[in-house]
């Protein structure tokens, strides 16, 4: 049992969730409030409340009906779900305005009941249960003191995956109309007065989810996205931790939300020192309006808590998103090693082009070409095309189906590429529909790579879309759609809403782009879609939902993408992080690396190739065939086992090194790219880590680089226990050259 919830003597009722490591407490106490106990190290069911500060404090707001006691005030008792404008003057989780233009909310406890299954979040991603892997939820209802306002907080708790699911439902039962002008998913207050960190992960085009820490300060620290995205900018997933956690050591606080629109996570230190942390959809440019009878779902934040540092909380969240995010055919099965032909080609090609990659690439054993932007309407530059999804038949005679055929033939599957949510002004769908797009009348808009929102909000806009689509992949064995989404939100106003309901866009757009995922992958349920917003920028919790895989970034740099992989590893797993092999000088940044430290950074995620393989040296197609191969024998290890982060490539500057082990820890692979070469050092020792200590492993190292560089790699070879490997280590390769790089491969023998 994970939940215990228990009535005491003066009628305050104590919930308790616990999972394999952590506990979590709160209580509804004598006056109604639920207050938050605790959260942190798994503890005995005993009741912290004598934890909590009730004292007489200059400016503290007491209730009303508390009377004359000048100790309780909501401001400085650690709230569960904090209501505006009644004393706690922190973050609130909820503010309402009543008819009366009043935005005082006052959430009284008034009953709880635990529910048989994990309910799913009407239109919205969100964890689900699996025979493996059962949640247990609790179910809390609040109600405001002076209305009939209801507010149900949902904690679902995944015992062993130490996780506790969040999410929160308005019911308005008024009898009038209320306007939500912020509704939290989940909030946290660590009621101590003890310093934090809080990490983040900020970024941009080509080179998202750069990892930042900062103690958390008085005041507020705000990460957030007001652009309609997740965004590549912020990351709506944040880590608090003491100060000396580092990855094996100490308490760490992780919070992720499964939601790909506008978001706001709030690190806040009040006057006593005491933290709160909120996540939900961003307050700015919300305002919902909720009419007598009807329902407000917040979508779902996912906390986990580990007191054994960042590698364990990284990994519990691989874990859980892996098996109770990602769905449907693809969730289990072998993903396709893919070429993509758009650093081939770029709007350049047609079928003949396509057809001589897909056959290169088939021979060696790659088993999926992506057609990227360019197949579609009048698209020969990002000016114009979007919106009309008809195959431009000057560059695919014959049509998809055509095209597909040939594909086929050669062994290989096809994938298209789509940006669904965009449109071009020169397009048929813009000339015909000038109004379906976000802009506000009589004012100019905003271009950004000269291409406009769709207005997703809108059913007969999804509608379109949906049915061009749905043509598409119906005329053709097409098994692999790119969802792309290339740019933010501006000038947000629907002509499908009234005035006062303007402030519902945002997220009623992102409502409308989950209803249409959901539509095309029950319609086509063999499909596997990945992710994309110029490389990283919806790269969250909500997208796996509805796709297991998303291109993590379109800087294809092998040594930029160490830094971008390992910040997307805190809270993604690497099953989900796209990543390819491209060419050398590289297109963003013009850098050589060689070949072979270009398959060791891609083969960090679901692998594949960005480049005409017909340009290639033999050798060097010799090296795409061994890669394919070496990558689908190790596919479990990487794509389902356990990550580990060896280095931060941010600070270490020598070399960068990660890790996987297999479930049964009977196989490792360690990668590793010397980031600085030097000539007469002793070369740092890496210990390795999650083998099985009494365990011999076999070890094998290959590598490339200059000179002796091969053979110093192959000098390590021979067999090592796991405690060795772990605790005197390895000593890495002597590599030399430009960007080398090595490959270890570990198999327990007997
Ligand atoms: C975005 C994607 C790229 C590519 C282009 C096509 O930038 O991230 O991978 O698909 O669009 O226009």
């Amino acid at each position: 049992m994970a939940i215990y919830a228990e009535k005491n003597a003066q009628g305050e009722t104590l919930f308790i969730l616990e999972t394999e490591k952590s506990t979590y407490q709160m209580k509804a106490d004598t006056n109604g409030y639920l207050l938050h106990l605790y959260y942190g190290d798994r503890i005995e069911r005993e009741d912290t409340d004598y934890l909590l500060h009730k004292e007489d404090r200059g400016f503290g707001a007491c209730p009303y009906d508390l009377g004359r006691n000048r100790t309780y005030s909501l401001d400085s008792i650690p709230q569960e779900y904090s209501a505006g404008g009644a004393g706690d003057f922190r973050t609130p989780c909820i503010s309402a305005e009543f008819e009366n233009g009043g935005r005082t909310l006052d959430l009284r406890y008034v009953s709880y009941k635990e529910l048989e299954k994990k309910p799913a979040l009407a239109g919205l991603p969100a964890l689900y249960e699996t025979e493996e892997n059962k949640a247990q939820t609790l179910e809390i209802c609040l109600k405001d003191s002076a209305e009939d306002l209801y507010v149900y907080l949902l904690y679902s708790v995944f015992e062993k995956e130490d996780i506790i699911a969040r999410s929160c439902r308005v019911e308005n039962r008024t009898g009038k109309q209320v306007a939500l002008n912020a509704v939290l998913s989940a909030c946290m207050d660590i009621n101590e007065d003890s310093p934090l960190d809080l990490i983040s992960f900020w970024g941009r085009h080509c080179m998202e989810r750069n990892v930042e820490r900062r103690p958390v300060a008085h005041g507020k620290t705000v990460i957030d996205s007001i652009r309609g995205t997740s965004s590549a900018q912020e990351n709506p997933f944040v880590i608090l931790c003491d100060p000396d956690t580092t990855e094996d050591f100490g308490r760490c606080w992780g919070l992720s939300f499964v939601y790909s629109g506008n978001f706001a996570a709030t690190a806040e230190k009040n006057q006593l020192g005491l933290t709160r942390l909120t996540m939900g959809i961003n307050p700015e440019g919300f305002r919902w309006n909720l009419q007598n009878g009807e329902v407000f779902q917040a979508p779902e934040a996912v906390f986990c808590y580990s007191p054994m540092g960042l590698t364990e909380l990284s990994q519990k969240y691989h874990q859980i998103y892996r098996k109770n995010l990602c769905r449907g055919y693809w969730k289990d099965r072998r993903r396709p090693v893919l070429i993509n032909n758009w650093e081939a080609t770029y709007f350049g090609f047609d079928t003949e082009k396509l057809v001589a990659i897909a056959e290169t690439a088939g021979k060696l054993g790659v088993e999926l070409l992506v057609m990227d932007d360019g197949w579609f309407g009048k698209r020969d530059d990002d000016w114009s095309g979007l919106g009309d999804w008809k195959v431009n038949e000057k560059k695919l005679p014959g049509g998809m189906k055509a095209l597909c055929d040939r594909i086929n033939a050669l062994g290989m599957k096809l994938g298209v590429w789509f940006e669904p949510e965009m449109v071009s002004e020169d397009s048929d769908l813009f000339r015909a529909h000038p109004d379906w797009f976000l802009h506000v009348p009589e004012r100019g808009y905003s271009r950004s790579r000269y291409q406009l929102v769709l207005d997703y909000s809108r059913k007969e806009v999804r509608d379109n879309i949906h049915d061009q689509m749905a043509a598409v992949l119906s005329s053709a064995n097409i098994e692999y759609v790119k969802w792309d989404m290339n740019r933010h939100l501006t000038e947000v106003w629907s002509a499908g809403l009234p005035a006062d309901r303007q402030g519902e866009v945002y997220h009623r757009y992102m409502l409308g782009v989950y209803e249409l995922m959901e539509r095309l992958l029950t319609e086509f349920p063999h499909v596997l879609f990945e992710g994309c917003s110029s490389g990283g920028g919806r790269f969250d919790a909500g997208m796996l939902y509805y796709m297991p895989q998303s291109w993590c970034s379109d800087n294809t740099d092998a040594i930029e993408r160490l830094e971008i992989q390992y910040g997307t590893s805190f809270g993604y797993p690497m099953s989900a992080v796209g990543a390819h092999v491209s060419a050398s000088p590289n297109h963003q940044t013009g850098r050589r690396t060689p070949f072979y430290t270009r398959g060791v950074v891609a083969m960090a995620g679901t692998f594949g190739y960005e480049l005409d393989l017909n340009t290639l040296t033999d050798e060097e197609r010799e090296m795409v065939r061994e890669q394919v191969a070496f990558y689908k024998k190790n596919y479990d290890t990487i794509n389902r086992g356990d990550y580990y982060r060896l280095t931060d490539p941010a600070k270490n500057t020598e070399f960068c090194a990660w890790e996987f082990v297999a479930q049964d820890q009977k196989k490792a692979l360690l990668f590793g790219v010397i980031t600085h070469v030097r000539s007469n050092i002793a070369m740092p020792v890496i210990r390795l880590k999650g083998l099985k200590p009494q365990a011999k492993y076999r070890l094998l190292c290959k590598a490339e680089g200059v000179g002796n560089s091969e053979k110093a790699a192959r000098a390590l070879e021979g067999i090592y226990s796991g405690s060795l490997l772990m605790g005197a280590g390895l000593r890495i390769p002597n590599l030399r050259g430009d960007w080398p790089s090595f490959c270890v491969e570990l198999e327990e023998v007997q």
